[in-house]
């Protein structure tokens, strides 16, 4: 029996939380990689230009909806009460100007807490928030929520109503179980009356859908890689990128997208800071994304899943995104 553990690696769970991930997700069957590790520096500004490609109608349709409704929704949540607007997953803010323009148009005094992973992105979307709205109290906090679910700083705030923005469709990328006790997370932070307001991507055909995952210029092709590159990075380890394909397909059983990188070969890779020798055999998978698909009648079942009522919502002509605002029960 051995006296003691003489390797330098350390076991993956004592490691920082990528180390830990990528072992538990690569020595899985099916392998699997969590989607939040997408998001370094270059990920995120992966993910910024997908946002901006003619395929990804999400972000456009939800900033239109944003531009034709914000003052019914800031009404419908603000009834009665000065609001205090968090929000959660905030990265850079594109579309919340048009919320944050409506809610000062109806209470001159707001205070606006955007809460994101990236330190750079909330110290940007706060820089350009304060040259916009030089009324508007802002606060940033650096946190990861995403990682598990208890991790959501508290949502205290003393004489007034929040309003909890969740958009963007960022609820999709949770499986069921983890969206409703990620909303369950939130609920308890809050008191009764005080609202959400949610940003669902709707189920819909499926060359638009396939489109939004698949885009022609392969910019969330290298998105899906760019996890990859991370891990090469990060731990050392030797993937090949050219032997890895990028695959987005519907689950229609699930109603989601999912997204796949495809060892093209049988391979080795090798992960030294985990200790690790992986094999890929020619047309295994990584899964390294979901993004469910709902309708109004899931979206609204998933928020009540989580103690919310929902009291509105709004939607675009053909149906493709949802904004729902419900209320803390
Ligand atoms: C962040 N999230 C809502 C995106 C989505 O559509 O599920 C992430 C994404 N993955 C590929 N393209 C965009």
């Amino acid at each position: 029996m051995p006296l003691g553990n003489s390797s330098a690696v350390l076991p993956a769970a004592q490691q920082s939380p990528i180390a830990a991930e990528v072992h538990r997700g690569l020595t899985a069957r099916p392998k699997t990689l969590s989607p939040w590790l997408f998001y370094d520096q270059r990920g995120s500004q992966l993910f910024d230009q997908i946002t901006q490609l003619p395929e990804y109608y999400l972000t456009r349709t939800e900033r239109e909806l944003f531009a034709a409704h914000a003052p019914a929704i800031l009404a419908a949540a603000g009834k009665d009460a000065a609001l205090t607007l968090i929000e959660l997953g905030a990265g850079s803010a594109s579309k919340t100007g048009i919320l944050l323009r409506a809610a000062l148009d109806q209470q001159p005094q707001l205070t606006y807490r955007a809460i994101d992973v990236s330190a750079s992105a909330l110290e940007a979307a706060s820089q350009s928030l304060s040259r916009e709205f030089p009324t508007l109290i802002i606060e940033t906090r650096v946190r990861d929520y995403t990682h598990g679910i208890g991790h959501l700083p508290s949502l205290q705030w003393p004489n007034s109503r929040r309003l909890v923005l969740y958009i963007g469709s960022s609820i999709g990328n949770f499986d069921p179980l983890d969206a409703r006790e990620l909303l369950r997370d939130i609920r308890r932070q809050l008191a009764p009356g005080d609202c959400i307001l949610l940003g669902v991507d709707h189920a819909k055909p499926l060359q638009p859908l396939l489109a939004a995952y698949n885009d022609a210029a392969g910019v969330t092709a290298a998105f899906n890689r760019n996890i990859l590159t991370r891990i090469n990075r990060e731990l050392g380890a030797n993937f090949r990128l050219d032997r890895f394909q990028h695959r987005a397909i519907f689950n229609p059983d699930e109603s989601r997208i999912e997204m796949h990188l495809v060892s093209t070969c049988a391979q080795r890779v090798a992960i030294p800071a985990l200790d690790l020798k992986l094999t890929f055999s020619d047309g295994e998978t990584i899964h390294t994304e979901n993004s469910y698909k709902f309708t109004p009648e899931s979206a609204t079942a998933l928020l009540a899943s989580g103690n919310f009522t929902v009291t509105h919502h709004w939607t675009d002509p053909w149906r493709w995104f949802g904004v729902y605002l419900a209320t803390a029960v």
